[in-house]
């Protein structure tokens, strides 16, 4: 799973990764709470997000999904990365907190790329035909898809908004904010997963925009997921930070300070209680968040994850602009990059 072209460090796992800069962050233990008190305040936690109970996709579901998301890729090194599992409960939250506009990640991400979006913006729509369903994957909260509804509108173009989520509460704020300024609005409630087969036969061309949620993926997979969800002659649209046009010393610094949180909610969907049971974590140069277990559950153990094994727990991966472009060719035999020289790089794939 690691990708040359991609990551310049070494895998964490390896001695190099671990030995000169040290940049596992230590965790000291906390004094030990009983099994019954963390389970439950990781239900608590989740159950806040209003809704939740009663829902499809509830905390059996999340807990069922993170045990099937975990794949071995080494010896004592598993990947969690299941991005889905991110945003759940509490961690909703603090997805929206490192959201705000004056926080480092603002600065470093939301800030760039939304100057970026709206400069091509209008690009993307005279690609588009005059009717689409626009199907927006995670909207999240920061309204990026306004950029191309006022890019449509001005070109008179017509669509259906599809926003999909697996967060009802994502979902709610992405429908009423289209909603209120006359769009036509579809949401659905599904993970990506499944939409291919849940959409019906297309009647009109499929616009699938993912955009920067990409880097939460390996490439080569979710190309191959947005392939098929946007179906025979539609089109997709994806973005990327580009690793040698930022300050990646300061991308890291920022995902190691935030990475502890970013974890907690997910790491407890295992039956983990990041307090107690993680000995470190650390951001590698190709950003991706890895943590170290001080301790295992029976459940964890039966599959072959014991003390001291390591989790890849999310990645926000940020490619050069030829890597990103070979990983969209290896998939999308037509593909359009939208590359305006600054942080951000784009494309439009095509069916
Ligand atoms: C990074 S957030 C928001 C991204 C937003 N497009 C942006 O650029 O700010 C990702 C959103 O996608 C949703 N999500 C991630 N993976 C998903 C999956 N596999 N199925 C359904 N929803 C998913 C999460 O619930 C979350 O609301």
């Amino acid at each position: 799973m690691w990708r040359g072209r991609i990551v310049r460090s070494s895998a964490p796992h390896s001695k190099c990764g671990e030995a000169a800069r040290s940049p596992w962050v230590q965790i000291p233990p906390s004094p030990p709470k009983s099994k019954t008190y963390r389970v439950q305040e990781s239900y608590n936690a989740t159950m806040k997000n209003q809704g939740f109970h009663g829902q499809p996709y509830g905390i059996e579901w999340y807990k069922n999904r993170a045990f099937k998301s975990l794949e071995q890729i080494d010896d004592g090194v598993w990947d969690y990365s299941d991005s889905v599992l991110v945003y759940i409960g509490a961690a909703e939250e603090d997805y929206e907190s490192i959201q705000q506009i004056d926080s480092p990640y603002y600065k470093l991400v939301t800030k760039p790329e939304r100057s970026y979006l709206e400069n091509i913006a209008s690009t993307i729509a005279d690609e588009l035909p005059d009717e689409s369903d626009f199907i927006d994957l995670g909207p999240g909260t920061e309204h990026k898809e306004q950029f191309l509804f006022d890019a449509l509108k001005r070109q008179k173009k017509h669509f259906i908004y599809k926003p999909v989520d697996i967060s009802n509460k994502f979902l709610g704020l992405a429908t009423d904010y289209a909603r209120d300024q006359g769009i036509v609005v579809d949401p659905i409630l599904s993970p990506f997963e499944e939409l291919a087969t849940k959409l019906k036969k297309p009647g009109r061309v499929r616009f699938v925009s993912l955009g920067l949620t990409y880097s939460n993926y390996s490439p080569h997979k979710i190309l191959n997921l947005l392939k098929s969800i946007t179906g025979a002659e539609g089109l997709a649209f994806i973005n990327s930070q580009i690793r040698d046009r930022i300050d990646m010393d300061k991308l890291v610094s920022m995902y190691t300070k935030d990475g502890y949180v970013i974890m907690k909610t997910k790491l407890s969907l295992l039956g983990l209680n990041p307090d107690e049971d993680i000995t470190s974590h650390y951001c590698d140069d190709g950003i991706r968040l890895w943590c170290a277990l001080r301790n295992s559950t029976s459940q964890l153990k039966q599959i072959g994850i014991m003390p001291g094994t390591k989790l890849l727990v999310l990645q926000s991966l940020r490619p050069t602009s030829e890597s990103l472009q070979q990983d969209i060719a290896d998939v999308f035999p037509r593909y359009r990059i939208l590359d305006t020289n600054e942080p951000f790089v784009g494309a439009i794939l095509k069916t």
